[in-house]
């Protein structure tokens, strides 16, 4: 098996916990840049809520533990998260990267990781949080679309914004195609935000996402 991730460990790099629900493209993006140094962390583990997530598969190429906890097994969604976060803490992430990760938190899950969760959003929040974003862009007719990395808190897509990307919607755009375009960039900048939080130059302080000790705005850092 290989494992490059455990081998390179040294005592100050951070540990990851990712959490999949889906293809983990974006996992992917962040254990390559592990694999190849741009990230000083390792990925511990990878989680889903779906035994059947080809994110899981990523993780067993790579080396990586892939567990999968069903909600099904759950009375509720508190129980669920509980359980949960006590097998992620078994692996005592300094970062969780939420990469795809298609459930609702409860209040207790954000609390616990406050301040070191992050999530990637596919559209240019705070326009349109929630489900559906690339076909809700093209029905508006947005000339651009994109995605944001945040910390995520407790309202559902609210969290500080700490970096986007913008892709152009075109005339002859569907939902798929505008996906594809705009998972390219996510894929540039997710690791490159992961780069940053395990080089402890990103924080969020006050409910505000701070890098290189310049609070962000509104869109994140290169915010026009
Ligand atoms: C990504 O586009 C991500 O932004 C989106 O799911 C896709 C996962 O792709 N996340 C959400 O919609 C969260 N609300 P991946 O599994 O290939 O990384």
């Amino acid at each position: 098996m290989k494992n490059n991730h455990s081998q390179k460990t040294t005592q100050s790099q951070k540990n990851i916990v990712v959490l999949v629900s889906g293809s983990g493209s974006n996992l992917q993006a962040i254990l390559d840049a592990c694999d190849s140094n741009m990230i000083d962390a390792s990925v511990k583990a990878v989680f889903s809520n779906k035994a059947e997530a080809f994110g899981l598969e990523r993780a067993k190429n790579a080396g990586v533990a892939a567990r999968s906890v069903n909600p099904k097994d759950f009375d509720s969604r508190e129980a669920f998260d509980h359980e949960l976060m006590i097998q992620i803490d078994t692996y005592q992430p300094d970062l969780i990267v939420l990469a795809g990760y298609m459930r609702i938190l409860s209040s207790e899950f954000v609390r616990h990781y406050a301040g070191k969760m992050v999530n990637i959003h596919p559209s240019l929040l705070p326009k349109y949080p929630g489900l559906h974003t690339h076909q809700r862009a093209i029905d508006a007719k947005d000339k651009e679309h994109g995605t944001s990395v945040h910390f995520v808190t407790e309202e559902l897509d609210g969290g500080p914004v700490i970096l986007q990307a913008k892709v152009p919607v075109f005339e002859d755009d569907d939902a798929e195609l505008l996906a594809g375009r705009v998972l390219t960039q996510e894929h540039a900048i997710y690791p490159m935000v992961c780069k940053w939080f395990a080089e402890d130059r990103l924080s969020m302080v006050d409910g505000q996402a701070v890098l290189d000790g310049k609070v962000l705005g509104k869109h994140g850092y290169a915010e026009e």
